[in-house]
């Protein structure tokens, strides 16, 4: 959403902002002395000659492994290997508690570690592809502390990648467990990384534009973080099964060290739980190549499996249209008056457009009551159940389904939960009961300014990555699921794998979308997406809102070709895609959009088959409901070539690739950039394509199978 740059509510770099000039004194001196003295004492260890490892386990081809050491001082670390080249030196391990003694120093080993192995391959009811291989070597270290409390470190060793992860038993001296602080460390080993992030902590919780920086030079970022070390080894830093605990955020401690830092709580401690509970996952891709980062699927892996059955009885990836570009363009409105947008005659035009076009789904924004006066981060007025006078929620509904198409409802709560959640129930019964099968949920409010009611009947203010939205989006996720209902939030807590459990948290937003491209100072730069793909995709489906085929904002163009544009269906994965530009432009536009008809949401395979951070990538896809694949490509602002084997078709089957490419005369900084070129040839699983991709272009390709 449109808003002014604020200071950031409750930061952690806020509380340091007090500093004053005191004049030296003994006493002071003594003070800085006892501080430097400290500031040695948390310096994180180098693998000192003196620790003593106590458990090691590799990865099942060996590629990777984990070792763990104790320190003289009872101190854990584990550090990670690749080839025998150190990727993570000696990290610590460890929690400060606010209600007991903080574990980080004095552990032995409570009882010998154990390893077990697991291979197994297991379906996903829709994806990216269809099997999902897990296969890892656990080891599982038995910790106790000097206060003999114990606590479980366990860690999953995958070819690509680690997760670790903290259990804590229920134990008498450790039943109700506080967290103020993590201590988890990544020490990054090889010097002079690069690194692609966002800041974590700022107001526009993830809709931030990338950073490219080197590592020692990064703040507090959000994960995922990727980097890449001079030898050209791909890192990136995440967290799986985010589940009632505070995102993880990285602090960058000194040179290369990371700390988790946690998202804050209005209560105290940033996570507050009664034990036997799990930690999320830490999780670390790695991988030769930025490839093999989008390649890995060890954060799915270590999630839970799926608790909701055969979700495709109900739930399908799908394509949809809706009432929502011409907001972003400030020609329609969401709240009432003349330019609201969502009339019931507006959304039937919007049903007979999809209708005639093969879409299922038509989201509909600003039906319902509470969007007139200041509704951002403040919410205050949503009523979830009442429409406006001018939209017919019961004829609306009754409509789509005698046209077979999906309504896809709205709940923008401006991040007041306090508000929503007790409407919960009632909001999600109606859309139950009028057939809406999907709700886009929305918190827009700044980071630090959620309104939630506490224990303590008060309202407070939270994060969108703390506890409590943890919490929160689950019970919206699991609410919607005993309806049969998807789930899509839009300033989300970010992504974790949870839709292997939950398979109908179907998407989210969690990264600058195409909305920005509407209004937003700057608009995505040409490398946006190829920023995304290796960061903010790396943790799950994004609905991003492609297709803006007449690459028109509201005061501004885009910074994209129209090829690009297309792409954009292959490039970023969702298993709901919109085709997000105004009907009228699409009508102008039959060519493009023919291919935005016939792109699929849901694959049965997918392959990364060139990329780098920031710079390009190219995607092929294989349609889950027919033999056709579907190529992407994107670049930044440099023009490409790439040759692009075609070895991922089936040989000696024959295909049509129907190809739109960016024309002789475009580049997105002209009105050449509309220059689109489509052709049609015949290839086969031999062939070598050149894709000559634009400044800010890029190319789309289906091939099918039926020539
Ligand atoms: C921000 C969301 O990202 C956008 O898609 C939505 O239209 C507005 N909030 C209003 O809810
Ligand atoms: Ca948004």
């Amino acid at each position: 959403m449109p808003s002014t740059v604020r200071f950031p509510r409750n930061t952690p770099s806020a509380a340091t902002a007090n500093a004053t000039t005191t004049a030296t004194t003994p006493a002071r001196l003594a003070c800085i002395a006892l501080a430097a003295l400290l500031a040695l004492l948390a310096i994180p260890s180098q693998a000192h000659a003196q620790d003593r490892e106590i458990a090691r386990v590799a990865s099942p081809g060996k590629v990777l492994e984990v070792a763990v050491q104790l320190a003289p001082d009872g101190r854990a670390t584990y550090s990670i290997a690749r080839g025998g080249t150190p990727v993570i030196a000696p990290s610590h391990l460890g929690f400060i508690l606010g209600n007991a003694p903080k574990l980080d120093r004095g552990f032995s080993e409570a009882a010998p570690s154990q390893t077990r192995t697991q291979d197994d391959t297991w379906e996903q009811p829709w994806g990216e592809r269809r099997y999902v291989r897990d296969h890892y070597n656990e080891l599982r270290v038995h910790l106790k502390d000097f206060k003999g409390r114990n606590l479980d470190v366990v860690f999953r060793a995958f070819d690509d990648g680690v997760g670790f992860r903290y259990e804590f038993p229920d134990q008498p001296t450790l039943h109700q467990v506080d967290i103020v602080e993590e201590l988890t460390e990544f020490v990054v080993a090889a010097p002079g990384a690069t690194a692609w992030w966002i800041p974590a902590g700022e107001f526009n919780r993830y809709e931030q534009l990338y950073r490219k920086t080197p590592l020692d030079q990064v703040g507090q970022a959000h994960t995922p973080m990727t980097l890449r070390t001079p030898a050209g080894l791909h890192v990136a830093i995440h967290e799986a099964a985010l589940v009632n605990y505070s995102s993880m955020w990285l602090r960058r401690f000194e040179g290369q060290t990371f700390r988790a830092a946690l998202a804050p709580s209005s209560t105290g401690p940033k996570v507050s739980r009664a034990a036997p509970f799990n930690t999320p996952w830490r999780t670390l891709r790695i991988s030769e190549d930025a490839a093999g980062l989008a390649m890995s699927d060890i954060d799915l892996n270590l999630n839970e499996p799926n608790k909701l059955g055969d979700v495709r009885q109900w739930f399908k990836p799908f394509k949809y249209v809706g009432i929502w570009w011409g907001m972003h363009l400030d020609q329609e409105s969401w709240s009432s008056g003349r330019k609201h947008g969502a009339t019931t005659a507006n959304a039937k035009k919007y049903i007979d457009f999809a209708a005639a076009n093969g879409f299922r789904g038509v989201l509909i924004e600003g039906w319902n009551k509470g969007w007139d006066g200041d509704w951002f981060a403040n919410g205050a007025d949503f009523d979830f159940t009442h429409a406006y006078p001018d939209f017919d929620i019961e004829a609306v509904a009754a409509y789509a389904k005698s046209k077979g198409v999906h309504l896809i409802g709205h709940h923008e709560t401006g991040g007041n939960i306090a508000v929503y959640e007790p409407q919960l129930d009632a909001a999600l019964d109606l859309y139950q009961r009028l057939g809406i099968d999907g709700v886009k949920t929305g918190y827009v409010a700044d980071a630090g300014g959620i309104q939630a009611r506490g224990a303590d009947g008060k309202i407070h203010f939270e994060w969108h990555d703390g506890q409590v939205m943890s919490r929160h989006h689950l019970l919206v996720v699991t609410e919607a699921a005993k309806r049969h209902i998807a789930v899509d939030p839009h300033e989300p807590i970010k992504d974790t794998g949870l839709r292997r459990t939950y398979p109908n948290w179907v998407s989210r937003e969690g990264a600058r979308g195409m909305e920005y491209n509407a209004w937003g100072t700057p608009p995505n730069p040409p490398e946006h997406e190829a920023n995304l793909v290796f960061t903010r995709m790396l943790s799950g489906p994004m609905d991003f809102t492609p297709g803006i085929v007449s690459l028109q904002g509201k005061k501004q163009v885009l910074q994209s070709t129209l090829a690009k544009q297309l792409a954009l269906y292959v490039v970023i994965y969702s298993p709901i895609q919109m085709a997000a530009d105004l009907p009228e432009n699409y009508a102008a536009n039959p060519r493009p959009f023919q291919f935005i008809k016939d792109v699929p949401a849901d694959w049965s395979d997918s392959r990364v088959l060139n990329g780098e951070v920031g710079d390009y990538v190219t995607f092929a896809r294989k349609d889950r409901n027919s033999e056709d694949w579907y190529l992407g490509a994107v670049t930044d602002e440099n023009a490409r070539t790439l040759n692009t084997k075609l070895d991922f078709l089936t040989p000696g089957k024959r295909y049509r690739a129907q190809v739109y490419k960016d024309g002789p005369t475009v580049d997105y900084r002209t009105e050449g950039r509309h220059d689109l070129a489509i052709e049609e040839r015949i290839v086969t699983s031999k062939d070598t394509l050149t894709l000559q991709l634009a400044p800010g272009g890029g190319q789309a390709i289906r091939f099918d199978a039926t020539p």
